[in-house]
């Protein structure tokens, strides 16, 4: 494959998504399930499950907690396309193949986007099972070059260079609040540093993303985020923190502590998710 998508190539996988789900009506909110929150897919109703590996230039996930497909019905009434795993560039994909999903959701017409992760808790109050909003990104992948709008820029879908000031919608956020309180879901707030992994920080990355304003730390989301912006999706976005990021370097970091949390984690993001599904 080349390394930019293009196009064709988007409208190539929407298309065969388009055929599928012809009896169903139009999804209105894409989701993406992170690394232990694989198990909202499971209650969408009146699913159509397409696996990754069936669509055409799709990268399939590898990565275990990760199913690898869309899941398309409704939750809490509304239409959604749901991703049962995402991709992550670590994998080996290109920027351009990790967020192709995102792409064909603006091809399909899917206006706001639903984003969540495990994430390492950076901010020294956040415990394994907190669930947070996401206010802000850091995008260190991309300040090292790994930007997912490099190459020909779509122009059938957005600008050049797309404004990044309110990346996550303050609508959405105020609803998160609201349904969070709601549900007594303790939600904090913060911002996300995006790293490419697929090793965890440090202690010196830690203490370095601590000064940069980073709350969590991950390895997802920002591309997603971007491309996201690029098309003009609203985003709300969450991150469970799996476990505590360690700055001084006395534990260590597993990812089967990341699918463990997950556990604890899942209903909480769901309560939110669902609220806010009802809400709009
Ligand atoms: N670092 C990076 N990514 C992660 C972490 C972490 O500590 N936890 C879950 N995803």
């Amino acid at each position: 494959m080349q390394n930019f998508i293009s196009l064709e190539q988007i409208d190539l996988a929407a298309q065969a998504i388009r055929k599928q789900i012809s009896t169903l009506r139009k999804p209105v909110v894409g989701i993406i399930l992170g690394s232990g929150l694989n198990d909202l897919a499971d209650s969408v109703q009146q699913a159509v499950r397409i696996p990754y590996s069936n669509l055409p230039n799709f990268p399939v996930s590898t990565v275990h907690g990760h199913a690898g497909r869309f899941v398309i019905g409704e939750l809490e009434g509304k239409p959604v396309l749901v991703m049962q795993g995402r991709i992550h560039y670590y994998e080996g994909y290109t920027m351009g193949q990790i967020t192709l999903p995102i792409r064909v959701m603006q091809r399909l017409g899917i206006p706001s986007l639903i984003v969540t992760n495990a994430a390492g808790g950076v901010h020294p109050d956040f415990n394994p099972g907190d669930v947070m909003l996401i206010t802000d990104q850091l995008n260190l992948m991309g300040m090292s070059g790994l930007n997912p709008l490099m190459g020909p820029n779509l122009d059938e879908i957005g600008t050049r260079f797309p404004d990044m000031s309110q990346a996550y919608d303050r609508t959405y956020a105020d609803l998160a609040r609201k349904v969070a309180k709601e549900n007594n879901v303790v939600l904090r707030e913060g911002v996300y540093a995006g790293l490419s992994g697929p090793s965890f920080e440090s202690p010196a990355d830690l203490r370095f993303l601590r000064l940069s304003g980073a709350d969590a730390v991950g390895m997802s989301t920002v591309p997603e985020v971007i491309v996201a912006r690029h098309g003009n999706m609203r985003v709300l976005g969450l991150s469970g923190i799996s476990n505590k990021a360690n700055l001084d370097g006395s534990t260590i970091t597993t990812h089967e502590e990341v699918i463990e949390a997950g556990k604890v984690i899942t209903p909480r993001v769901e309560k939110i998710i669902r609220g806010v599904l009802r809400s709009l």
